[in-house]
C-alpha cells in the first residue's frame, strides 16, 4: 500500500464502522490521519472505542438527525483540539459512506415508508453532513469532501429505484456544492462504485447481487481496499484540481 501524507490531517468518516467506510478509516489511519468515525451502529462504535486507538475517535451518530450531527461536529473538533491542539487544526476531510440499500422491489411494489427511509439516509444524511462540515472548511479555506454514491445512481438499477434515485441525487448534490466552494479551497467529489462485497450484501436478494455482478465487465466484485485507495487520494492535498466530479470505480461498468 502506498502511503499518502495525512500528517496532522483530521478526517470524519460517516459509516466508518463497517465495509467501505471501515476500509477508508484503516487506510487514512495508516497514512497518519486522525480519523473520526460517525456511525449509528452503537455496538460497532463501542468496539472501536474499546480498541482505544490513539488516532481514532468513534461517535454514535445518526446522520439523518441534524442536531446529533451538529453536536458530533462539536465533539469531533473538541477531540482534534484536545489531542492535537496545534494552531490551525480542524476538520480537513469528510467522507460520507453511511448508507443502506432498501428492499429489492419493483417501483410498483415499493413501500412509501421504505422509499422515504432510503432517501432520508442516503440523500438527506449526506446533505446534513456536507452542510455541517462545509462551513467549517470554508472558514478555514481548506477541505476535502468525498461522497460515496454508486454506479446505480448513473444507470438506475431495476428493483433498486429508491437506492438508485438517492445516489443520482448525491451525484447532483456533489456537483452543486463543488461549484459553490470552488474558490474557497474546498473540493467536493464523489465516487460511483459497482458492487463491493460488504455486510451491505445481507440487505440484498441473491438475484440482485447476481444481476450486479453480471453487469461488471471485469467479472468480479470490487474490493473495499480499491474503493479506499481512490477515496483517500481524493481526500489528500494532492487532489487539488478536481471538484464537483464523479470518479468511476465500476470494473468497466460505467459508460459515462
Ligand atoms: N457495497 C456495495 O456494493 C456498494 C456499492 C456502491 C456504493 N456503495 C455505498 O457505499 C457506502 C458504504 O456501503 P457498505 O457496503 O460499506 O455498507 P455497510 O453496510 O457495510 O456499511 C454502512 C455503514 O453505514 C452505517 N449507517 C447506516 N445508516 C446510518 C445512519 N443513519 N447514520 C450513521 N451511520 C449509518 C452502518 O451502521 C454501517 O456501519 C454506502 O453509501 C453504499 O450505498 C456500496
Amino acid at each position: 500500500m502506498h502511503q499518502l501524507n495525512f500528517h496532522q490531517r483530521y478526517v470524519i468518516v460517516t459509516g466508518g464502522a463497517s465495509g467501505i467506510g471501515e476500509a477508508i478509516v484503516h487506510r487514512l489511519t495508516a497514512s497518519g490521519a486522525g480519523v473520526i468515525i460517525w456511525d449509528v451502529n452503537h455496538d460497532q462504535v463501542r468496539r472501536l472505542q474499546d480498541a482505544n486507538h490513539p488516532m481514532q475517535c468513534a461517535l454514535t451518530v445518526d446522520v439523518v438527525d441534524p442536531a446529533a450531527v451538529a453536536s458530533a461536529m462539536t465533539e469531533s473538533l473538541r477531540w482534534v483540539y484536545g489531542h492535537f491542539g496545534g494552531e490551525g487544526a480542524g476538520i480537513d476531510g469528510l467522507v460520507c459512506s453511511a448508507g443502506i440499500t432498501g428492499p429489492n422491489k419493483t417501483v410498483i411494489d415499493y413501500g412509501v415508508a421504505d422509499w422515504k427511509q432510503v432517501i432520508e439516509i442516503n440523500l438527506n444524511g449526506v446533505f446534513i453532513c456536507n452542510q455541517a462540515v462545509a462551513k467549517h472548511m470554508k472558514d478555514r479555506a481548506y477541505g476535502r469532501i468525498v461522497n460515496i454514491a454508486s454506479v446505480a445512481g448513473k444507470e438506475g438499477n431495476p428493483n433498486a429505484s429508491a437506492y438508485s434515485a438517492s445516489k443520482a441525487a448525491v451525484i447532483a448534490l456533489t456537483k452543486s456544492l463543488g461549484k459553490e466552494l470552488a474558490t474557497h479551497g474546498v473540493t467536493v467529489n464523489c465516487v460511483t462504485p459497482a458492487a463491493v462485497k460488504t455486510p451491505m450484501f445481507s440487505q440484498m436478494t441473491e438475484a440482485h447481487i447476481a444481476f450486479m455482478l453480471s453487469k461488471i465487465p471485469m467479472g468480479r466484485f470490487g474490493q473495499v481496499e480499491e474503493i479506499a485507495s481512490m477515496v483517500c487520494w481524493l481526500c489528500s492535498s494532492e487532489a487539488s484540481f478536481s471538484t464537483g466530479a464523479v470518479f468511476d470505480l465500476s470494473g468497466g461498468r460505467a459508460t459515462y
